[in-house]
C-alpha cells in the first residue's frame, strides 16, 4: 500500500489560480496538515515555440481555438513519469456526471491527474490516445476546467481520513446513503415567531434520528424522485413504511388543498 498523501495534480494554463479557495477551510487546513497534496503544472511548460502557444484553430474551421494534443501529451507524460498518482480525468461539459459515488470512488484511490480545458477544449486524439475519463460538474459551460477540477478535488479532500473533524457528518450528509438531508437547526430556538420542530428539543435520540429519517425521505421524495426510487430499493422495511406514510400524507394535504 502506498503512503503518499492523496494528491491532486491539474495541468492547467493558470497555475497560479491555485490553490485558491482550496487553500482556506477544511481543504486548507488539511494541506497545511499533509494531508493531501496539490501540484498544479503549467501546461505552457510543455510547449515548443517561443510564443509558448497550447492552442491552435481547429481543423474543419469554426470558432474559437482548440488545446493541441501534442502539448497535452508531452504534460501527461511528463507528470506521470514523475509519478504522478491516479486516474487521468479531462473536465469536460460533455463528459458523465460527477456524483458522490464518483466522489468516493475517486477519494479512496490514491489521486487523480486532472487536466483543465480552455477555449473551445482539446484534441480528440489526446483524449482517446491517453484514455481520458471525461468528467462533468453539471449541465452548463464554464470557461475553462479549473473551477471545475476545484470542485472535484474539494469534494474528494473532504472524505479523505482526519479531514473532516467528526466522519459521522459525512455519513448523514445528503447522498451519503443516497437520500437528500434532513433539515437543520440551531439557536435561538424561536426566531421571527418559526420554532425549532419540538422532537428536537426532546432529547429523545431514538425519535430525533427517526423524524430526521423520515425529514430525509419527504425531501428527497419532494425534490429529487430519481434518487427516491434507487435509495428504496436498498432500503429498510421501516423506511420503506415511512416513505408510504409520508406519501399518504401528501396525497391527503393535496386532496384537502382541492
Ligand atoms: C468553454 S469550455 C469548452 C466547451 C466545449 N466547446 C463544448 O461545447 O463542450 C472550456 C473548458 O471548460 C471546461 N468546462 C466547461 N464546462 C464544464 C463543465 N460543465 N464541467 C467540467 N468542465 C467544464 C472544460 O475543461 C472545457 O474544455
Amino acid at each position: 500500500m502506498s503512503h503518499e498523501p492523496w494528491t491532486a495534480t491539474v495541468l492547467t494554463i493558470f497555475p497560479e489560480m491555485f490553490p485558491g479557495p482550496l487553500g482556506f477551510s477544511l481543504a486548507g487546513k488539511a494541506l497545511a496538515k499533509g494531508l493531501w497534496r496539490l501540484a498544479a503544472v503549467d501546461i505552457r511548460d510543455f510547449a515548443t515555440d517561443r510564443h509558448r502557444s497550447v492552442d491552435d484553430a481547429p481543423f474543419g474551421g469554426g470558432a474559437g481555438m482548440v488545446m493541441r494534443p501534442d502539448v497535452i501529451a508531452r504534460a501527461v507524460d511528463a507528470v506521470k513519469a514523475k509519478g504522478a498518482l491516479g486516474p487521468l480525468i479531462y473536465l469536460s461539459p460533455r463528459g458523465e456526471r460527477l456524483t458522490q459515488r464518483i466522489v468516493r470512488e475517486l477519494a479512496e484511490g490514491p489521486g487523480v491527474v486532472l487536466l483543465c480545458g480552455r477555449f473551445e477544449g482539446v484534441d480528440e486524439r489526446v483524449l482517446e490516445a491517453r484514455a481520458f475519463r471525461e468528467l462533468s460538474i453539471g449541465d452548463y459551460v464554464l470557461s475553462g476546467g479549473e473551477l471545475a477540477a476545484m470542485v472535484v478535488i474539494d469534494a474528494c479532500v473532504r472524505l479523505l481520513p482526519g479531514v473532516v473533524g467528526d466522519a459521522a457528518s459525512l455519513e448523514e450528509e445528503s447522498f451519503a446513503q443516497g437520500l437528500l438531508e434532513y433539515p437543520q437547526y440551531t439557536r435561538p430556538a424561536v426566531w421571527e415567531g418559526r420554532k425549532v420542530p419540538e422532537v428536537l428539543l426532546s432529547g429523545n435520540h431514538e425519535r430525533i434520528r427517526a423524524w430526521r429519517r423520515q425529514k430525509a425521505l419527504e425531501i428527497t421524495r419532494a425534490r429529487r424522485p430519481d434518487l427516491l426510487t434507487e435509495a428504496l430499493a436498498n432500503a429498510s422495511s421501516a423506511d420503506r413504511a415511512r416513505c408510504e406514510a409520508s406519501a399518504r400524507e401528501g396525497s391527503r394535504a393535496a386532496a384537502e388543498d382541492i
